[in-house]
């Protein structure tokens, strides 16, 4: 391997991180979601592999909510025949992340191969799935009367929407509030970002707000919105919550001539988990599948 050579990641790499990222995955990526992650990979753990000039290979490191936790993530190596190289990179990342004393160390990839095995052979051990879930517009969703009344969330409803937020998150995306470095981290951005017309949609019965979903317009450029999920209090799941705030915000989206909403959501290892059914009963469809693994000493 004479004429390729690993170097850290520098400005002015993101082009050809994200042209890697399409090759390797033969458009299986979605890139603006890859795009609006590079900001936040630390240069001196993250890696570019080069042959003969031209970027063939990268891998990004990035920290989490906690001192010392960190994510791999990004592992994409172009040519198939350079498995050799990918391992290299994640060698080259773990050795990053050792030097800073880690705490806990997560893997994060397409659940595609050689890559699954990479991670494995390194260490790693599967926590569980992400799925990509897509929805292509204009969807008409069935008109269904229920008791569950949705609308818009305002202002005044900032502190108890994040309440909503963090309770409803509850038990399956426990771990994500840890990894964003707790759950008063996760409640002060809900109370930051809770406006006038910013997507939050609020699931109310008898007037009281038992869920919310969260439509981010654009988010991914013109016409691509993000989805970040729909939740109902656990108390108040399997009654139609979940079904009123799609319907309401597959409306919205539509509103705002979105073209496309993408999520990615959890699904356990061998199970898919609530949200992802509720997802595929919407009429969104899965377009790819993540794995998360997390480094065993
Ligand atoms: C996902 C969630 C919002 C669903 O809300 P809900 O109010 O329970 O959903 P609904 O009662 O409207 O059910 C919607 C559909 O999903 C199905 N569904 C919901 N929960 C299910 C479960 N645990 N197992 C199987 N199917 C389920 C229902 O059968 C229903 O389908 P149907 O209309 O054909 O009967 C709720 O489970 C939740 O808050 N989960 C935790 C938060 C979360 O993970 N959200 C996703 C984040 S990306």
């Amino acid at each position: 391997m004479s004429d390729t050579h690993i170097r850290n990641l520098r400005p002015g790499d993101e082009a050809g991180f994200l042209e890697v990222q399409s090759e390797t995955f033969r458009g299986l990526e979605y890139l603006p979601r890859v795009r609006i992650g590079l900001p936040g990979l630390i240069p001196e753990g993250s890696f570019i592999a080069e042959k003969n000039g031209t970027m063939v290979g990268c891998i990004g490191v990035i920290k989490l909510g906690h001192e010392g936790w960190f994510e791999i993530r990004n592992l994409a190596v172009r040519d198939p025949d350079l498995g050799g190289l990918a391992r290299e990179l994640l060698t080259s990342a773990l050795e990053y992340v050792y030097m800073q004393n880690p705490q806990y160390v997560k893997g994060y990839t397409h659940a595609v191969q050689p890559y699954v095995d990479l991670y494995k052979h390194a260490g790693f051990e599967p926590l569980r799935r992400i799925v990509r879930i897509g929805w292509d517009f204009p969807i008409t969703y069935p008109v269904e009367q229920n008791m569950v009344e949705t609308r818009g969330l305002t202002k005044d409803f900032a502190d108890e929407a994040a309440d909503v937020w963090v309770e409803g998150l509850r038990p399956f995306w426990d771990w994500w509030i840890e990894e964003e470095g707790g759950s008063k981290e996760v409640a002060d951005w809900v109370k930051e970002s809770v406006t006038k017309d910013q997507g939050w949609i609020g699931a109310f019965l008898s007037g009281k707000l038992v869920g919310l979903s969260i439509l981010r317009p654009d988010s991914y450029g013109l016409g691509e919105a993000r989805f970040n999920g729909a939740y109902a209090l656990p108390g108040f799941r399997g009654r139609g919550v979940g079904s009123a705030l799609m319907r309401a915000t597959i409306q919205e989206a539509t509103r705002l001539k979105q073209k496309r909403m993408k999520i990615y959501t959890l699904a356990c290892l061998d199970h898919l988990a609530p949200g992802a059914i509720l997802y595929l009963k919407s009429q969104g469809r899965i377009e790819a599948e993540y794995l998360q693994l997390q480094k065993k000493n």
